[in-house]
């Protein structure tokens, strides 16, 4: 990694360790985003309003959130990836496994154990 520059107080090594667990984090808030508007398009049954628009509120703030992690990012030295394959590329997480168009319980179900992992 090539850091643009070092925060004084920092060594290079500490600012990369920090850089790479905030681009790991970046990569985690970008992907629950998309996958909150996943099941925002997809959640299904008779209760599906009250998910559909508690989704999107949570989305806005994981973006924003994923804003500042990437600004803190440059403000170390660093180069935020927000690209799609970045996403894929820091996962060490289980990915989020309901699709489809199904009910709210299964996608809160599935968002639950999103979050845990
Ligand atoms: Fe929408």
């Amino acid at each position: 990694m090539t850091l643009a520059f070092v925060v004084p107080g920092l060594d290079e090594a500490a600012s990369e360790k920090a850089i790479a667990i905030l681009q790991n984090r970046l990569s985690q808030e970008q992907e629950a985003a998309l996958v909150l508007k996943h099941a925002h398009w997809n959640v299904t049954g008779p209760n599906f309003i009250a998910v559909h628009e508690m989704l999107d509120p949570e989305v806005e703030a994981l973006l924003a959130q994923a804003d500042e992690t990437a600004e803190r990012i440059a403000t170390l030295g660093g180069t935020p990836d927000g690209r799609a394959d970045a996403i894929v590329r820091n996962r060490t997480w289980k990915s989020f496994d309901a699709e489809g168009r199904v009910g709210t319980e299964e996608y809160l179900k599935a968002l639950i154990e999103y979050y845990d992992a």
